[in-house]
């Protein structure tokens, strides 16, 4: 019998965030000690109680929900309520049958935690200014993180809130170019890296609507949900992009955790740029120019038909023998 993995998610739900959230709490490897929630997508407040909605309905109102930051540590808050809805949930009417108040303090939460459970993870989706308070507070704290994986950032993929920067470490600089620092100072054999699902990978993540229908096929209930959360998003994807379908970033970096063969790529020291034309930039040094001791796992290849496999698996609550990538209706 496996032993489930303790974690901690931090998040903004936002959209994707809550399809990383669904996957994650329908993943019996994970012992999910509670969810964080940053500012980021939309404000805190608002991200805690899209948090809720999905809870319940997956059947997991047990978990306890943190208020963190509501603010970044220092440029002005910028959401993405253009991309996610007002509400964060693609504006879709979805009304939990109690309403429910976030725990305060996600920070103290996450320190409390890291210092009673030993080998914690932790997954971050959004921007990293809660993780980075953690580590301002009680950086000794995390000497016996297990794994920390981060939705961001971007190697050699164009940014997606400027030419050269992700969102969730455009939001917030300061706090990533600080966790990253972090990781360069505690960097040797022993130590994780962070392990940075970025644009390059998520981008490959297109959920279409062929993906949609087939998902309704399986499990009308589920697929309508996914299907009514995501409408917004498709959206936008078409005015923006004139992409037919929406990309996915958050739920990568669950499916990374759960399955670490499903993506590959570099291990480099990463910096994050923090003012000027570049700001928020992942600055990935893959040919050591830099000569620093590499902070970051950053990928650069994923296995799309293993991760719709995977993600429908989980999502459906049905076989993985059962879905058809080869040829079938996908
Ligand atoms: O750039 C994409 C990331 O920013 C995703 O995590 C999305 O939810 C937003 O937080
Ligand atoms: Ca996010």
């Amino acid at each position: 019998m496996n032993v489930k993995q303790p974690i901690i998610i931090d998040c903004d739900p936002g959209i994707d965030d809550s399809l990383a959230l669904m996957l994650a709490l329908n993943s019996p490897e994970l012992d999910i000690l509670g969810i964080t929630v940053v500012c980021g997508n939309v404000p805190a407040q608002i991200g805690a109680q899209n948090v809720f909605k999905i809870l319940e309905f997956t059947g997991h109102e047990n978990i306890p929900v943190f208020l963190g930051s509501q603010t970044p540590l220092q440029k002005p808050y910028i959401d993405a309520m253009d991309t996610h809805g007002k509400d964060g949930f693609g504006e879709f009417e979805y009304f939990c049958k109690q309403k429910k108040t976030p725990k305060p303090d996600a920070v103290e939460f996450i320190l409390e935690t890291l210092n009673s459970i030993p080998k914690l993870s932790i997954i971050a989706l959004g921007p990293l200014t809660n993780i980075a308070q953690a580590i301002r507070i009680d950086p000794n704290a995390f000497s016996h993180l297990d794994r920390f994986v981060s939705m961001g950032g971007n190697f050699r993929s164009h940014g997606n809130c400027s030419p050269v920067a992700e969102y969730n470490y455009w939001c917030d600089p300061l706090a990533a170019k600080e966790v990253f620092s972090f990781f360069e100072q505690k960097a040797d054999a022993s130590y994780p890296k962070i392990e940075m699902v970025g644009l390059d990978v998520t981008r490959k993540i297109l959920l279409t609507p062929n993906y949609l229908e087939y998902m309704k096929r399986l499990n009308l209930e589920i697929g309508s949900f996914v299907e009514n959360l995501t409408r917004f998003y498709i959206d936008f994807h078409w005015n923006v992009e004139h992409l037919i379908g929406c990309v996915i970033n958050d739920p990568l970096a669950v499916a990374h955790f759960l399955c670490p063969k499903l993506c590959s790529g570099i291990e480099a020291f990463t910096d994050i740029a923090v003012e000027g034309i570049c700001e928020g930039q992942s600055v990935v040094d893959s040919m050591n120019f830099y000569k620093k001791p590499s902070n970051s796992l950053v990928l650069t290849y994923v296995d799309t038909k293993h991760f719709w496999s995977l993600f429908f698996s989980r999502l459906l609550h049905i076989s993985e023998s059962i879905i058809l990538l080869d040829g079938g209706s996908l």
